[in-house]
């Protein structure tokens, strides 16, 4: 959907009750810290902003350091190369999915960049803003827009930091211009790597454009040191015209291999079970143009608890007890919702009179207000927050060439149209939301014109439930990854989408050979990194009893679903190479 996030962030995750609670609470519990240390900063474990991980471990680092400055970060780094330690950036803001802010073993150290989060300068001529890595993206906006630029393109949530953003390859949509990666902004990066002992275990490096490794640095999954300032080129500030238009979807497939050439900034959300699609009109116009819109997105705002808690229970109902008609009824409700409201743009920062909403770019780009406000004791929080049993989920993004896209799409609604119903979750996260990136030089960046797809999915608290119609969620994404051959996002998914991921990237040597050059003993690398990089031949599969079920491998064998719960692994209904956990309750009777 519209204004929905980005690398690590959620979509909309609601159900009905959530929405007749009047939101009457203006404060909002900070989200809570994923790094926490039980002495101070020492004995830390660390997680993601959801509190939990594909695989549901928690990570543990034996301490946290808060570098203020480039030279104290030179020396905490200094300080783990000499000792061999493992390092990580993490922050509070830490939004991937996947185990990217763990560092190796058990004993490494967490840098925070959290408090390297000022601007270092700004040169209005050359619109050109330098900032520290630990700077939000809602405050990377505000400072551009105060010197009269603009960041033309981001992720849609501004919990980001920028080297979070960078080490992700996070993106907004557009095929125009450089595209939509915040990478293909940057022009310069001060990054911080080991080094020998005759330069003190740890150097500076500066890249600028034209230097090959700015390629790797630019997007690096954070396995080459720590970024500690980036310069963007800017443009001058400008105004978008935001409009939403829900259409049946009978034409989707033509019409999203023209979408990201007609709008600058266009995407498309389709609720597959009500055969809709949402094309976002939004492109930009003059500053002069009247309007002072602002994009404050619903599933981005803080949500009072008791909603929260009152929304999971009647989801887990539906999706334990409930019949797919019920599930069904329940899953139209958000996008009704979020269609009246707006998605949460308003015209004026307050009402809502009609669209196009006009405004400037940083009041539009991106939002996620549920970060912002003062303690509440949990009274309200985001969505997501893993201190209130609240909506739990999936996260899966991904993307297919262009070229491709359209081929994959009418796959999926081939799949659709052999059972709507099994589709209906996806409509209950406002549905699959497809961004456009555009094809990168940076080494881990898209290979080629992309067509990003992102949805999220119900998870259950309990390890190895099975999902109702699991298996088309499955099929959907074995199909986009192996028969589309599209590359899983670096923040979102789970395991088995990374495996053989690497070799989709024709510039993965080269990377490759610029992390041995920055960091040969791999302390910025971890069990997690090396699988997903196939260092060593390693895969990210966790393959073991219902490993399917929770998305740690793709099933071979029955063993891998839950035969006991009716799951047998099976082959794609379309995509018959695919192989998925299906129910078969027959099966199920005839074996008892
Ligand atoms: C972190 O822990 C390591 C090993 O336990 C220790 O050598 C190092 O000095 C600690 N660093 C900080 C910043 O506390
Ligand atoms: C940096 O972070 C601190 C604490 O999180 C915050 O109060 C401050 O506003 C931030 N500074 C900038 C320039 O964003
Ligand atoms: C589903 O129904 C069973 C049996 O009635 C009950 O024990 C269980 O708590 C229900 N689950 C939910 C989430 O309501
Ligand atoms: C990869 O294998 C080589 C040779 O077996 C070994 O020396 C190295 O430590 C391994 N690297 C990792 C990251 O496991």
């Amino acid at each position: 959907m519209a204004a929905m996030q980005a690398p690590r962030m959620a979509r909309a995750h609601f159900t009905v009750l959530l929405f007749l609670l009047p939101i009457l609470l203006t404060g909002a519990s900070p989200p809570p810290d994923p790094v926490t240390c039980t002495h101070g900063t020492s004995d830390c474990t660390v997680t993601n902003t959801y509190g939990s991980f594909p695989d549901r471990t928690i990570c543990r680092a034996a301490n946290a350091t808060f570098p203020t400055t480039e030279q104290e970060l030179v020396a905490a780094i200094a300080a783990a190369a000499e000792a061999k330690r493992k390092v990580k950036v993490a922050t509070s803001h830490s939004h991937s999915f996947p185990k990217l802010a763990c560092p190796g073993g058990r004993d490494g150290t967490i840098i925070s960049t959290e408090r390297l989060n000022k601007t270092v300068s700004v040169d209005k001529a050359k619109r050109l803003l330098t900032v520290e890595s630990g700077m939000l993206l809602r405050d990377l906006v505000n400072v551009a827009a105060d010197a009269g630029l603009a960041l033309p393109h981001s992720p849609y949530w501004y919990g980001l930091t920028v080297g979070g953003m960078l080490a992700t390859g996070a993106h907004g949509s557009s095929l125009w211009g450089k595209g939509s990666a915040v990478h293909e902004y940057v022009v310069k990066i001060r990054i911080v790597t080991p080094a020998p002992a005759s330069q003190g275990f740890a150097v500076v490096r500066e890249l600028v454009v034209g230097d090959p490794d700015l390629d790797a640095v630019k997007v690096s999954l954070g396995v080459l040191g720590v970024i500690s300032q980036v310069t963007f080129e800017l443009q001058p500030r400008f105004k978008r015209s935001v409009t939403f238009v829900t259409r049946d979807d009978k034409d989707m497939v033509e019409k999203l291999a023209v979408w990201g050439g007609l709008h600058e900034f266009g995407d498309v959300s389709w609720l597959p079970r009500q055969g809709k699609a949402i094309y976002r009109e939004d492109d930009r116009v003059d500053v002069s143009t009247p309007g002072n819109g602002l994009n404050n997105y619903i599933g981005f705002r803080a949500q009072p608890a008791v909603g929260l808690l009152a929304a999971r229970v009647a989801e887990e109902r539906l999706e334990e007890n409930g019949t797919d008609i019920a599930r069904c009824l329940a899953a139209r409700l958000p996008a009704v919702t979020f269609e009246l409201q707006a998605y949460g743009f308003t015209n004026d920062g307050v009402f809502f009179t009609g669209y196009p909403v006009v405004g400037f770019q940083h009041r539009i780009q991106a939002s996620g207000t549920c970060i912002n406000s003062h303690e509440d004791n949990l009274l309200t929080t985001c969505t997501w927050d893993p201190r209130i049993r609240g909506p739990f989920f999936y996260q899966s993004g991904f993307s297919v060439a262009v070229s491709k896209a359209p081929a994959f799409v009418a796959d999926v609604q081939k799949l659709r149209d052999l059972n709507p119903r099994a589709f209906c979750g996806m409509d209950a996260k406002m549905g699959v939301w497809m961004r456009y990136v555009k094809a990168s030089s940076a080494y881990l960046g898209k290979p080629e014109d992309s067509l990003d797809f992102d949805f999220t999915y119900y998870r259950s608290y309990t390890e190895g439930t099975p999902r109702a119609h699991a298996d088309v969620y499955d099929e959907v994404e074995q199909m986009a990854l192996r028969k589309y051959g599209g590359v899983p996002h670096w923040g979102k998914g789970r395991n088995f989408a990374f495996d053989g991921a690497i070799a989709k990237y024709p510039k993965a040597e080269d990377f490759l050979k610029v992390k041995e050059r920055y960091d040969p003993d791999g302390i910025f690398s971890s069990e997690w990194s090396d699988q997903v990089l196939g260092i060593n031949g390693s895969s990210p599969n966790l393959v073991a009893p219902g490993c399917a079920i929770e998305g740690l491998c793709v099933c071979s064998d029955d063993s891998h679903c839950a035969p006991e719960q009716g799951y047998f692994c099976r082959p794609g209904k379309v995509y018959k190479e695919a192989r998925v956990c299906t129910f078969e309750q027959t099966r199920l009777v005839d074996e008892l």
